[in-house]
């Protein structure tokens, strides 16, 4: 069985709602914090054993090639403070992993943006990360599918039980639990409404796919939107191959919205040693 050694990161969304903010800056910059989102997304890889990051870029997208760079400035600045400590922590961030970059020049859905990658994938399998969703756990989301892979060696999707309101907000899936929260699913709708739900279980941003899922990401049809769902092309692929849907351990946080996002913020805060008891006394305060 091949091992898993790269993930791929789509990074070129707009991230509208979180406009203005995002008018001149990445989504995925957006700090929880003082670490931003894609810190967290290529924690969640790396803790994984992967090795090589490709991020799927677009337009304004250059901070987050900056932050895992090395910063010769910066590192000569704090060096000249005496802050060696910082020195090290920066260059912590640029040995995560090796990077890969690659543009998504139009913006036309999460499944084109993957379908980008598919020479730098080559032919392995390998995970995907939406640095949306933050997943605070003991064992990272992705490594908690990689383990489903090495016992199965199948495409295997992060899930979560929903809120029936919350439904058309994710790709839904259903299938027949083939262990404690396991499924072999064969059920799949991008974005439903309530009556249209297979189930309440949602597909969160972890996958691992076998190379195939090329394959039918470029049979896959744009849809009304223009945009290449990556659901869609994983339903032509579950008629192929067994695929797999395992409920996520863990708390996750959905910081695609502001709502998400501001609480991902707080819990973060609350267990910060630098700053977590004073935050703690001001949340007392403004309650
Ligand atoms: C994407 C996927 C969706 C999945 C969600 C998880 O949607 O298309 O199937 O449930 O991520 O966060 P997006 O949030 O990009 O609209």
């Amino acid at each position: 069985m091949k091992k898993i050694k790269k993930a791929v990161l789509p990074v070129a969304g707009f991230g509208t709602r979180f406009l203005p903010a995002t008018k001149s800056s990445s989504k995925e910059m957006l700090p929880l914090v003082d670490k931003p989102l894609i810190h967290y997304a290529v924690k969640d890889a790396v803790e994984a054993g992967i090795e090589q990051i490709i991020f799927v870029t677009g337009r304004g997208k250059r901070a987050i090639e900056d932050y895992f760079d090395i910063s010769f400035e910066l590192e000569f600045h704090l060096s000249f403070q005496g802050k060696s400590d910082l020195v090290d922590e920066m260059r912590k961030i640029s040995d995560m992993a090796d990077f890969v970059y690659i543009r998504q020049k139009e913006p036309k859905g999460l499944g084109h943006a993957i379908l980008r990658a598919k020479d730098v994938v080559g032919d392995e399998p390998f995970a995907v990360i939406l640095a949306d969703d933050v997943i605070e756990n003991r064992l990272s989301g992705t490594k908690q599918l990689m383990d489903i892979f090495e016992r199965y060696n199948c495409s295997v999707l992060g899930l979560e039980r929903v809120a029936k309101e919350d439904v058309y907000k994710y790709g839904i899936v259903s299938g027949r639990e083939i262990e404690k929260k396991l499924f072999k699913l064969d059920e799949f709708v991008e974005k439903p409404s309530i009556e249209e739900a297979v189930s309440d279980k949602a597909i969160i941003g972890r996958y691992i796919f076998t190379h195939n899922i090329f394959n039918e990401l470029e049979k896959t049809k744009a849809d009304k939107k223009g945009e290449v769902q990556l659901t869609d092309a994983i339903e032509s692929l579950s008629k192929k191959e067994v695929v797999y849907g395992k409920i996520l351990e863990g708390k996750r946080f959905d910081c695609g919205s502001k709502l998400g996002f501001l609480k991902a913020t707080v819990e973060f805060a609350l267990n910060d040693k630098e700053i977590k008891d004073e935050f703690k006394k001001y949340l007392k305060e403004v309650e």
